[in-house]
């Protein structure tokens, strides 16, 4: 299947007008139709584009046959085709995964190695971004590794990527974007630096030597105190979440991050929407009415999201 008769767009033009005009395209995680809606929905209302992300984890949950129509069937259901959508593989471990999903129609992926030495990460990035230019998809390396959890495993200690490093792998790995570690960290407990603060520092070295090149910013939810402590009043129990407050992912995105990924604070969004209509309607039992809220409650934290943090409002290509 081609990418392009599913009515998709690789990242290369969206992250190249974000870079120069200083904003951030969201790639925005989701695991089921309603989370799919949502970020459709948010994109549409605010003309944004998007970055559609599937990780291991969601593939496994859904299968990959049916995300690949839920796209399809949303999209066509939108019917607009000025929507600039990508669908990608975030986290993609290995060549095989990320074969796998160019094969199936993903108009991007993300070859992750970066828990491997440099030359292994370079190795193996390279074969990927080999392989997707035969179908012109776009590919996503990180350098450098956050903290916290992915896929199930947890990486307890951040290793800030090294600017001396970044030029170099980028060359021999033809790659056309590059996930930085400047202290984010994935999940809704994040790692705080010793000031609080992400490292700018290592991030105005890595565009002092890649100027013009697509930087993205993993482990970037924000984890908004309001989402938090909603869930907490209706049952929940999460202590002492917190995430990157929002000042610091629009400074970043000034700095050549022009895509930012998020996924946790609309998990925070959804359970909100859930917990909250079964403590206020406790009569409920239909998951039209609880998964419904929850779609709306993720809806308008997206839309919010677009117009701030991400600039991405109205800057439809
Ligand atoms: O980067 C991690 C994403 O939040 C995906 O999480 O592996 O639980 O689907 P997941
Ligand atoms: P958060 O856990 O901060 O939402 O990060 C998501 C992410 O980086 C997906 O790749
Ligand atoms: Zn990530």
């Amino acid at each position: 299947m081609n990418f392009q008769d599913l009515k998709l767009v690789n990242t290369r033009a969206m992250l190249a007008k974000a870079l120069t005009d200083g904003y951030a395209v969201p790639g925005y995680n989701f695991n089921n139709l309603e989370q799919l809606q949502a970020i459709l929905a948010a994109c549409y209302e605010t003309e944004s584009p998007v970055i559609l992300q599937v990780s291991a984890g969601a593939r496994k949950y859904v299968g990959t046959k049916i995300l690949m129509k839920m796209v399809h069937g949303a999209l066509e259901e939108i019917g607009d085709p000025t929507l600039q959508v990508a669908l990608h593989l975030d986290h993609g471990a290995d060549f095989d995964i990320c074969k796998d999903c160019i094969d199936m129609g993903f108009s991007s992926v993300m070859i992750d190695a970066s828990d491997k030495p440099f030359d292994e990460n370079v190795e193996i990035s390279r074969r990927v971004a080999e392989y997707a230019k035969k179908y012109d998809v776009s590919v996503e390396a990180e350098l450098g590794a956050l903290a916290g959890i992915e896929d199930d495993k947890v990486a307890a200690a951040t290793h800030y990527t090294n600017p001396a490093d970044v030029k170099k792998f980028v060359d021999l790995a033809g790659v056309d974007s590059l996930a930085v570690s400047i202290g984010t960290s994935h999940g809704v407990y994040k790692m705080k630096n010793p000031d609080g603060k992400l490292r700018f520092d290592i991030l105005e070295e890595i565009t002092a030597v890649l100027p013009l090149f697509p930087l993205v910013l993993h482990g970037a939810s924000s984890v908004p105190q309001n989402l938090v402590d909603e869930i907490n009043k209706y049952g929940g129990a999460l202590k002492d979440a917190h995430g990157i407050p929002e000042k610091q992912l629009i400074k970043a995105r000034k700095m050549n991050i022009c895509k930012i990924n998020v996924d946790s604070d609309a998990r925070l969004a959804f359970t909100v929407g859930v917990r909250k209509t079964l403590v206020e309607k406790p009569e409920a039992f239909d998951p039209r009415i609880y998964l419904g809220a929850a779609r709306e409650e993720m809806k308008n934290l997206f839309v919010e999201k677009n117009k701030t943090v991400m600039g991405c409002a109205n800057h439809r290509t």
